[in-house]
């Protein structure tokens, strides 16, 4: 942050990244709502370099075009590998975003099987701590199971399972549909150990038919469909920012 002529004034910055006109960001500014690299400006004129600063409104963190970073959601297809590219050909999630010059990473997996959301970001930072566990950021699965299921294996999976490579707790359990013998559940977790949701729903005698990942934290999927991506929106990026406290 400079209050020389270097660097780009903090409200252009603001306005152009989709928070307001130029005189709503002043506003911004003039009610103390602003932060660069953690400290409140009120004053006018501050400029940045918006391809470095941590800028937050109202403690929510923007991201700027100079920045140069890239947030997508992918719907990975059933059949896809999530990895960027897979030495035996098969397809993977890199086939899916090989026209983007940004070199991007996929935040966690999901099993080859397992449809649904995945991020993609260059931000190195927040990919690293979605995918790790000491955030516990949540995750949640729409598994399709043969029923009927018995009233009790919500709370079984709420309390706790225990797995070969220890014990899992679901954070939220709830039957989202029935039809033709088939029941879809939803469970939330805040761990994502290889196969886990397939490996507590088979230990509670529900082996899963068909797994989807419908939200990682604040973001959904949507009606996003099977194989295509689409850009996360800056209220997303900033609630993954808060998520995982960047
Ligand atoms: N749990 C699974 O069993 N598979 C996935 O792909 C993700 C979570």
């Amino acid at each position: 942050m400079t209050e020389s002529d270097e660097g780009i004034r903090l409200q252009k910055v603001l306005a152009g990244a989709g928070i307001g006109s130029r005189r709503a960001c002043e506003e911004l500014i003039d009610a103390g709502r602003v932060e660069v690299d953690g400290r409140t400006v009120r004053t006018q004129g501050v400029r940045v370099d918006p391809a470095k600063a941590v800028i937050k409104v109202d403690g929510m963190r923007v991201t700027t075009a100079e920045a140069g970073l890239v947030y997508l959601a992918l719907n990975k297809p059933r059949g896809v590998v999530s990895t960027m590219t897979d030495p035996q050909g098969r397809p993977s999630i890199g086939d899916y975003v090989e026209n983007r010059r940004e070199r991007l990473f996929h935040v966690g997996r999901l099993d080859v099987d397992t449809e649904g959301l995945i991020l993609l970001t260059n931000d190195g930072e927040l990919a690293h701590r979605l995918a790790h566990p000491s955030y516990g950021v949540l995750k949640t699965y729409v598994a399709e199971v043969n029923g009927p299921v018995a009233r009790d294996v919500g709370r079984t999976l709420r309390d706790g399972v225990e797995l070969d490579d220890g014990p899992v707790k679901a954070d939220s359990f709830r039957v989202v549909d029935r039809a033709g013998g088939r029941v879809m559940l939803e469970i939330v977790l805040h761990e994502g150990r290889k196969h886990i949701v397939r490996r507590m729903l088979e230990a509670v005698g529900y082996p899963v038919q068909r797994l989807s990942r419908t939200y990682v934290g604040p973001v959904g999927l949507g009606d996003l469909r099977p194989g295509t991506t689409r850009k996360l929106t800056r209220e997303e990026v900033g609630k993954l920012y808060r998520d995982v406290g960047l």
